[in-house]
């Protein structure tokens, strides 16, 4: 009688066992987890602060007008406007605090988009 030849036996690695439970991290997990959380938390802080900074200087908008002073405040009434006032707002005309037209060259020095105040009465 003939018998077959004997198979080779394949070697079946072991799985391992998985948690019971929940989420579990092992000690190399950690060590590595850890210093990319904190690099990440303060990469995300520093860039926030940068983007924050950027979008709005604190800085003096008045840079030479009645710096002695604690406020610089100018009331008109509105009898004395007469038909037309054209007051500045950017604060670097010389005839402040009426408009001279020095927004222009702010603007484009600058690349803001300030311009003055007009107050005039309706046209009738
Ligand atoms: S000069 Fe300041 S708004 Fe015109």
């Amino acid at each position: 009688m003939s018998s077959l030849p004997a198979m080779p036996q394949l070697a079946v690695p072991q799985m391992p066992a998985l948690p019971s439970s929940g989420f579990r991290l092992s000690k190399e997990h950690f060590l590595v987890a850890v210093p990319v959380a904190v690099v990440a938390a303060v990469g995300g802080f520093l860039v926030s602060h940068y983007l924050s900074g950027r979008s709005c200087k604190k800085s003096q908008v008045n840079t030479c007008i009645s710096k002695d002073s604690p406020k610089v405040v100018h009331s008109f009434d509105m009898e004395d406007i007469g038909t037309k006032a054209v007051y500045c707002r950017c604060w670097k005309s010389k005839k402040f605090p009426y408009c001279d037209g020095a927004h222009t060259k702010h603007n484009e020095e600058t690349g803001d988009n300030v311009g003055p105040l007009i107050i005039k009465k309706k046209d009738t």
